[in-house]
């Protein structure tokens, strides 16, 4: 018998023994640290002790299939390096290709050094943001399942929903919740480590945690060294897709000591790059012969489709359904009758060919691999074709809708959707294994670009585009646009590919397109948006110098004076003595509210607008109750105004000049009755608006009445007719004298969104559509399509909009997003037009 000692277990868990260094071994700035593993125990202890770092393992059993996993997720031979760093600097920036595993890994190798556990040296929490709430979900389970532990143990919270107990020692949570824990608890008390991921995407959340973060770890370790509180000090981990973090290692505002950058070398398979000859506009058919055509040439393998939005992805899904469904597929194969023979009906006549589809296919033949294969980093130096024949301009490719039929494939397609709202349980379904003899077709917007990496994709294709959401500053309008997206996500996209094998990656554009017009990089979102909400939630967190905030990349400071001009006109910013830009503070009334119940403090100005196309996560307020996505899909394909006397509460209320309270009575009507799906199948409504608009509700309303308990919130509870809450009013429209559904909004109101020059009009899912167009309308917001709508309007009476014998107006702008009491602030007078 050999002891046991002796023999290592084939499946026993690897134990992690870093060799604890001095800090000035690691390279400066940038640098890649790699440092050889050659740990001793003793070295551990005694670097341990130097460094004020013990260590305690913990130790995890994992699912053998998950072991075998991880055995090939590169980050995992880092582990050491990677747990280095972290124990020897506060703050350590991971670099690495999507799927390498840091998400998923990171996470664990803390976890194991006893981060997270009571009783160890860093027993606060593991806390993990990420910009997607899908993200959020699956990782968490995904997570608890390769640690084989409980969903409350790792858990997820985003804005409605959260899994986490006392005992979380994992906790994935989107970025907005951190930023709100941050407003309660400033130094985060509860977390020993935070990892920010996805830090390539530069949303505003992540630049403005990264921010506040690097303030709080200088507090918290200030505070343990005067031993003023027994909290430890906290550690920041910056996970990114991509290399481009030099705004963040290199930015010494933000860290005084650069922090280490570790790269963990990708194990990317190569990815052959097809441009296409032509920009198709028709993406979207283009993107469905493609797949065609690679299920029907190719070898098996994912494949996986990116478009910009919901509606085009469901568009795209149900096509493909109907051909290449199992279903569709039992089904033709059921009608194909035998070929007649020649003798009894006379030459069968040859099938028709579309002269331009015949092009279109000798093209891809021609230009195939050979011609315009680039690599994955986008080097196209070497392409031999003729650029002039290379167009930019969108001419569009006449194509089939769905392929060549010779080429019919009779092997199923297991379709799958991926956008933002689609129900959670669905989204899960992405990391299912197809049922067997089908191939996997993951039809999705920028989701998967790098939160999410779906298995066994080969074959991607990719239109090029992705929907963005855009401020014009100068009018105040937003819009959701489809725009070219860069060459680094383009990089990204093809990356997929390159997951499980050699894949190819198909590009609906050209490569003149993609040299002339797409950008190296998308810029980071806080420069393309309003910043009243960042700067009232920095206020609100006592950061009462925002000009001074070590923004990763900060914005313009004329936008900070703008933005902090206009905060202080809506009374939730007091102004600064002698008017030092970025100095003004909070008013509790009204900033506080505003802050508090997370409302937008402008509407107009807002950054959240949730459009149903959109990828938006998470709808900040009330306005969601306008967004046109709580109807249910059948109820578009009904007339409208069926749908409407469909909601029998709402016709009860009589509710028709207001969409928000149209809104809230169907909310109402569905908490009557209990909720559930029956009531949203029989009123046209979608079941998780319902529920979302439900919790936002409730929330919202528990905020206010924690924070401001003498207040009535009857608002949210109790319905009103809205000409006796002025609080949903918003902005004043007046009637455009050539009548109909178009407006003049009021002119000589000192109020930026004044400036829309042109005509609004109200948007067909608005209730005042269906009526009379009132004279007067406030509303909500405004989003431009073919034309500039307002959404959430509400009609109104001058008499509301004129105080008695005032010649100004009650300022109701700001309350109305909050409910609440309508504030005080004058306006000059409007001038009337003349609506005859
Ligand atoms: O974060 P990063 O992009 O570096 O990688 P990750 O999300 O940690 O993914 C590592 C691996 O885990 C990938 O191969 C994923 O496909 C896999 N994974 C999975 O199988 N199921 C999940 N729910 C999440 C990840
Ligand atoms: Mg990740």
């Amino acid at each position: 018998q050999v002891p046991e000692d002796t023999i290592a277990p084939p499946t026993k868990k690897r134990k992690v023994e870093p060799s604890i260094r001095s800090g000035e071994r690691h390279g400066p700035l940038g640098e890649h640290i790699s440092l050889p593993s050659t740990a001793l125990a003793t070295q551990i202890k005694e670097s341990a002790e130097g460094t004020g770092i013990k260590r305690k393992f913990i130790s995890v059993t994992r699912p053998q299939d998950v072991e075998d996993a991880r055995l090939l997720l590169p980050i995992v031979a880092e582990e050491q390096p990677i747990m280095e760093a972290i124990l020897l600097n506060k703050v350590v920036v991971i670099c690495g290709e999507t799927g390498s595993g840091k998400t998923t890994q990171v996470p664990q190798f803390l976890y194991e050094a006893g981060f997270g556990t009571p009783g160890s040296d860093n027993p606060g929490m593991i806390g993990i943001t990420q910009p997607r709430r899908v993200a959020a979900m699956s990782m968490a389970s995904r997570v608890a399942h390769e640690l084989s532990l409980t969903s409350s143990k790792v858990s997820y919270q985003i804005r409605y929903d959260a899994t986490v107990s006392p005992e979380t020692s994992i906790k994935f949570m989107t970025d907005g919740v951190l930023l709100r824990e941050l407003a309660t608890d400033f130094l985060l008390k509860k977390y020993s480590v935070i990892i920010i991921d996805e830090a390539h995407e530069r949303s505003m959340n992540t630049d403005i945690l990264i921010g506040v973060l690097s303030r709080v770890i200088k507090l918290r370790e200030q505070m343990w060294s005067e031993k003023k509180d027994d909290i430890k000090p906290l550690r920041l981990i910056i996970m990114s897709a991509t290399l481009r973090v030099t705004d963040f290692a290199e930015n010494t505002t933000l860290f005084s000591t650069p922090p280490p950058i570790i790269n963990v070398p990708a194990r990317q398979h190569p990815v052959t790059t097809h441009f296409s000859r032509r920009t198709a506009s028709d993406y979207v058919s283009e993107a469905i012969r493609k797949a065609s055509k690679i299920h029907a040439r190719l070898p098996s393998g994912g494949i996986l489709i990116f478009l910009t939005g919901q509606n085009e992805i469901s568009g795209v899904c149900r096509k493909l359904e109907a051909r290449y469904s199992r279903k569709a597929i039992e089904e033709r194969q059921r009608k194909r009758k035998p070929v007649p023979r020649e003798d009894e009906y006379g030459s069968i006549p040859l099938p028709k060919v579309d002269p331009t589809h015949a092009d279109v296919e000798a093209e891809d033949v021609d230009l195939g691999v050979e011609d315009l294969a680039i690599d994955v980093d986008g080097d196209v130096a070497d392409i031999d074709v003729d650029m002039d024949a290379l167009d930019s301009d969108g001419e569009t490719e006449t194509n089939e809708e769905l392929g060549i039929d010779a080429e019919e494939s009779e092997t199923p397609m297991h379709i799958v959707p991926l956008y933002a709202l689609l129900p959670s349980d669905k989204q899960m379904r992405v990391f299912e294994p197809p049922p067997s003899g089908s191939r996997l077709v993951v039809v999705s917007t920028n989701v998967a670009e790098t939160s999410l990496t779906i298995p066994g994709i080969r074959y991607v294709i990719d239109c090029g585009r992705a929907k963005e959401r855009r401020y014009d500053v100068t009018n105040g309008i937003q819009t959701f646009q489809v725009s070219w997206i860069s060459k680094a996500s383009a990089s990204q996209r093809a990356g997929r590919a390159g997951r499980t094998g050699p894949g190819h990656c198909y590009r609906l554009y050209s490569s003149a397109l993609y040299e002339n017009y797409f950008d190296q990089f998308s810029q980071p979102e806080i420069l393309r948006m309003p910043i009243e909400g960042v700067v009232l939630q920095m206020k609100s967190m006592h950061i009462d110098s925002v000009v001074n905030f070590p923004f990763p990349t900060p914005p313009d400071r004329h936008n900070l004076r703008k933005a902090e001009t206009t905060l202080t006109h809506l009374g939730a910013l007091k102004p600064a003595i002698g008017g030092v830009i970025g100095q003004a503070e909070i008013t509790e009334e009204l900033g506080g509210r505003c802050h508090c119940s997370r409302c937008r403090p402008r509407i107009l100005e807002d950054e959240a607008l949730v459009d149903e196309e959109s990828d938006a996560e998470e709808p900040e307020d009330l306005s969601h109750l306008t967004s046109e996505d709580v109807r249910a899909k059948e109820a578009r394909k009904i007339r409208r105004k069926a749908f409407f006397e469909s909601q029998a509460l709402h016709s009860s209320l009589g509710n028709n000049t207001s969409d928000v309270f149209r809104i809230l009575s169907v909310v109402g009507a569905y908490e009557y009755a209990g909720g559930g799906h029956k009531f949203c199948v029989e009123h046209f409504v979608r079941p998780k608006a319902m529920e979302e608009i439900h919790k936002l509700r409730v929330q919202i309303d528990n905020i206010v009445q924690a924070n401001f308990p003498d207040l009535d919130t009857k608002f949210s509870k109790n319905l009103q007719p809205p000409n006796k809450n002025p609080a949903v009013r918003k902005d004043i429209v007046e009637k455009n004298s050539s009548g109909g559904r178009q407006y003049t909004t009021a002119k000589g109101i000192p109020y930026k969104a004044m400036g829309i020059a042109e005509d609004v009009f109200i948007h067909p899912s608005s209730v005042l559509a269906n009526e009379a167009p009132p004279e007067y309308v406030v509303f909500l917001e405004t989003v431009r399509t073919s034309r500039v709508w307002i959404k959430g309007a509400a009609s109104t009476l001058p008499a509301i909009i004129y105080q008695e014998g005032h010649n100004h107006i009650r300022r109701n702008v700001d309350t109305s997003c909050l409910a609440l009491e309508p504030g005080g602030w004058e306006l000059p007078p409007i001038k009337q037009k003349d609506t005859n």
